[in-house]
């Protein structure tokens, strides 16, 4: 016949071990993750960064006001540690669209993110992860070509189209000195999800 007291104590020592596995476990997942987020950390645009050209013979020069007409196609950018010249292109999820609407086409929802009504977007589909490269002139909106998802840049990215869910992140500006800056980072979680 088993021993009640000799059950518990066995019980309460599987238990603990248990425990102790599984928090050894959260412990070395949380390892793990940790240089991740700390390099996504590092890369991921930041207050007072600039924005450069992506590609093309223009490719690492700062992208001023100027270079964006209103209603144009957008550009795709990389942000960039004003002085020193280090570009933040290591993570795909970096990637930048910026583009220029009329001031009083902008929803309030994103004109306290403007500037000299510039908007910046991730360029990274919420949906799959695609990048965003089309654009609708005559509508103004951002389109996904995997699954045809399209966002609105004047209510702050939000979807009226296709499968994704989520608003495309928006990225705050400012304009320092006619200089344009990056005034914050993403306000939301870049890429699908
Ligand atoms: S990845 Fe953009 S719509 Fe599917």
């Amino acid at each position: 016949m088993t021993d009640p007291k000799r059950t518990m104590l066995s019980d309460g020592t599987i238990s603990a071990r248990r425990r102790l596995l599984r928090f050894g476990l959260v412990l070395t997942g949380a390892a793990l993750m940790a240089p991740i987020a700390r390099a996504q950390t590092a890369t991921a645009p930041a207050a007072g960064d600039a924005l450069v050209f992506h590609e093309g013979a223009q490719a690492g020069r700062e992208i001023r006001p100027d270079d964006l007409a209103i209603g144009a196609a957008p550009i795709l950018a990389w942000p960039m540690r004003p002085g020193t010249g280090i570009i933040r292109r290591d993570d795909p999820d970096d990637q930048v669209l910026l583009l220029r609407l009329a001031v009083d086409q902008l929803g309030p929802a994103v004109l306290p993110w403007a500037a000299a009504g510039i908007l910046a977007f991730s360029a990274i589909c919420t949906h799959e992860g695609c990048n965003v490269t089309d654009w609708d002139v005559t509508r103004a909106l951002l389109r996904c070509p995997c699954h045809g998802s399209e966002f609105d840049p004047r209510a702050a990215g939000d979807v009226v189209f296709g499968p994704a869910v989520r608003s495309l992140p928006v990225l705050p500006l400012a304009c320092d000195d006619g200089a344009l800056r990056v005034a914050a980072g993403f306000i939301d979680t870049v890429g699908a999800g």
